[in-house]
């Protein structure tokens, strides 16, 4: 298997609180990010894709196409905003876990309509120590 790993970031805010839980538990759970102000990252975003290497360009998908699907369906939709505020974060906490979901799902279907190739893997870098891989892990 071949495939592409392409790296974007944004900054976003968010805040961990589950509804269902007490003010004490969510602190409990959360510790600081629960804070009730939010506070933000520069989320780093690692997209890979796999498929058939084109026999003309020699490329699994063309960069700039899964730069403009990026663009459009996650940096516009995501950046520069409180990702609680989503619609993809009403009914689901915006752990990283759950944002490396979203950004899947967000992704997967017009990568695979306009590059020919295959959202295998959403890799979420939240801090320096912390990242979240959400699909192939291998
Ligand atoms: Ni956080």
């Amino acid at each position: 298997m071949i495939a592409l790993t392409r790296r974007y970031e944004f900054p976003a805010a968010h805040l961990l609180v589950q509804p269902l839980l007490s003010d004490a538990e969510n602190r409990r759970l959360y510790g600081k990010c629960a804070n009730p102000n939010g506070h933000g990252h520069n989320y780093g975003v690692e997209v890979t894709v796999s498929g058939r290497v084109d026999s003309l360009s020699g490329r699994i998908a063309e960069p700039h196409t899964l730069d403009e699907i990026f663009d459009e369906r996650v940096r516009a939709r995501f950046a520069h905003r409180n990702l609680n505020d989503d619609p993809a974060f009403a009914d689901r906490v915006p752990t990283a876990e759950n944002i490396a979901q979203v950004i899947h799902d967000e992704l997967a279907a017009a990568i695979g309509e306009r590059t020919g190739a295959r959202l295998v893997r959403v890799r979420v870098q939240e801090t320096r120590r912390n990242s979240f891989v959400y699909g192939v892990m291998a």
